[in-house]
């Protein structure tokens, strides 16, 4: 096994703004002694101090010990010139994000150190082997992305070039690893894992938008409280910046020579126009200026449940609902054994089921049943509080109340979204499992990975590839099939790695 560097090992950190002033304070705290260098005078010297005040704020609040944190700080110096980096074991790059400044900067620092010296960059959109390219040694060059705040953020993409030695990636990784991080390996290619593999997060959410499925609150309350996401992709994207996660998303477009997967959004485009860059310029998708009103989502108004209440407990949600509704005192007529149409719940003549990817309105035509309402995945069938739910054109508006009704009954706030194909929590979920199969399938990292990169890396509550397997591999197959043929687009073709895994019966975590 390869080890870690060993805690007397000098890292070397280059560029101390955000990023290189949080690894150097990890760097730090894990043991080893830092230099820090930066061009722009006294940045450097700023980031020394600011990481000694960081750590003893982390002391008095009892987080780390008072003596522990001095000694790290101590560790801490400042490189006048890149000739004081000469005994470093590894310099961590995380300078402005050019190709040709970082290039620049690695033959210098190659002249420099030793030739056992790991070269990492915290690049996130630079390819690695681009970086090592033109370099003496390039096998010793390898990817270290954090991610922001470094000292508070677990995941670090430990990225291999075509040139990187595999022991010293799995140096670095391990090195990691002892900083008390969790580092996925990944191939060098555009967006790595995470940056890739999110894409669909903000990207679906746009479209739904487009469509006109909700307004930003009520879609960002959904993914929120039904899809349980930290925040919904409005917030979110007005915290990153309108203007950065509109340039991520068209690097990995261009990256891909335009693959319809990618996207960018002609919205987004018209918020970066408009300078609406989000939370930093006061407004984004949301107003953050003084005295702005504060979001509302739109819910169901309250409807009372009369009707008879039969449940498929065959599916969790369905599970969940009948004991929902039990505890509320829902007499419920219970079904164990699965509906040929995957119906959830009727109550009297309305249907309602968990939506495939068809359009309410598509799937009562097909069923010739005019009374159907779908409804969205949840996280947590047990303790959600919120659910969305699509209603047939055709259904009437007694049908759509009775299964808002039972809903409410059983403690969900119901968000109703127009009828869009695959709402939103589902049709999310669907698209970040199947860019994680495709990142599989493309051999950027294994499945777990790619699961603990999203957790790890961007908070999500669950693996995108464990919960198409909880929701059910082939249901969210078909989620995408139903999706691509709605909207004839190639964007949401299903991956040839999960049509694969259905066909063999495998879950996609596997
Ligand atoms: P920043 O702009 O806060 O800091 C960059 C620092 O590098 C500045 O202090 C600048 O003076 C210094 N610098 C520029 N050229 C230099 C050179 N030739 N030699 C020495 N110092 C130089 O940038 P930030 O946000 O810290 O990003 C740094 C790197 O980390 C970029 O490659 C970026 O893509 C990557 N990254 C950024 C993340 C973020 O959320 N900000 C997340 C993950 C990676």
């Amino acid at each position: 096994m390869v080890p870690a560097l060993g805690h007397e090992s000098v890292v070397a950190v280059i560029g101390a703004g955000a990023m290189g002033t949080g690894i150097a304070q990890v760097a730090t705290q894990a043991g080893h002694p830092v230099r820090l260098f930066d061009t722009r005078s006294g940045a450097a010297a700023r980031a020394v101090s600011d990481i000694r005040v960081s750590l003893a704020k982390l002391a008095a609040k009892g987080k780390i010990d008072a003596t522990a944190a001095g000694a790290a700080g101590d560790r801490l110096s400042v490189a006048d010139s890149t000739s004081d980096l000469a005994d470093a074991s590894l310099v961590v790059e995380a300078i402005v994000e050019r190709l040709d400044v970082k290039t620049e900067l690695f033959l210098e620092i190659e002249r420099i150190v030793r030739d056992d010296c790991i070269l990492a960059s915290n690049t996130s959109s630079i390819s690695i082997t681009s970086i090592a390219a033109g370099l003496r040694r390039p096998q010793r060059v390898v990817g270290l992305h954090f991610f922001n705040p470094a000292p508070l953020m677990a995941l670090v993409e430990v990225v291999s070039g075509l040139s990187t030695d595999p022991v010293v990636a799995e140096a670095a990784y391990q090195t990691a690893k002892a900083w008390g991080k969790t580092p996925v390996h990944a191939r060098s290619t555009p967006g790595f894992i995470v940056n890739r593999v999110a894409r669909p997060f903000y990207a679906e959410g746009l479209r739904l938008l487009s469509e006109g499925a909700a307004d930003v609150e009520t879609i960002d309350a959904v993914m929120r409280e039904a899809g349980g996401f930290r925040m919904g992709p409005f917030e979110l994207m007005d915290l990153i910046g309108n203007d950065v996660n509109y340039a991520v998303t068209c690097s990995v477009f261009d990256a891909y020579y335009g693959d319809p997967r990618f996207a960018p959004s002609v919205i987004q485009q018209e918020l970066v126009n408009a300078g609406h860059l989000g939370r930093k310029s006061g407004r984004g998708f949301y107003d953050y200026s003084l005295g702005a009103k504060g979001a509302s989502q739109s819910s169901e108004p309250p409807a009372a449940l009369v009707g008879r209440v039969t449940v498929w407990t065959s599916n969790a949600l369905g599970a969940a609902l009948a004991s929902r509704l039990r505890h509320a005192g829902v007499q419920v007529d219970e079904r164990r054994v699965a509906h040929s149409d995957g119906r959830t719940a009727t109550v009297d003549h309305t249907v309602m089921a968990l939506t495939d990817g068809r359009s309410a309105t598509q799937r009562a035509a097909d069923m010739q049943h005019e009374a159907l309402v779908l409804h969205d995945v949840v996280l947590d069938p047990v303790k959600s509080g919120r659910i969305a739910i699509a209603v047939a054109d055709r259904c009437s508006p007694s049908g759509r109340q009775a299964a808002t009704a039972m809903l409410q009954a059983a403690g969900f706030v119901v968000s109703r979204l127009d009828d869009v194909p695959g709402m939103a929590v589902m049709r999310t979920v669907a698209m970040l499992a199947n860019e994680a199969m495709e990142v599989v399938h493309h051999q950027v990292c294994d499945a777990v990975s790619a699961d603990l990169a999203m957790c790890k890396g961007v908070n999500y509550p669950r693996g995108p590839l464990a919960w198409a397997d909880e929701i059910g591999p082939r249901h969210v197959l078909r989620v995408l099939d139903h999706l691509a043929l709605a909207y004839g687009e190639d964007r949401y073709r299903a991956s040839a790695l999960m049509r694969r895994r259905v066909a063999g019966r495998q879950p996609l975590l596997g």
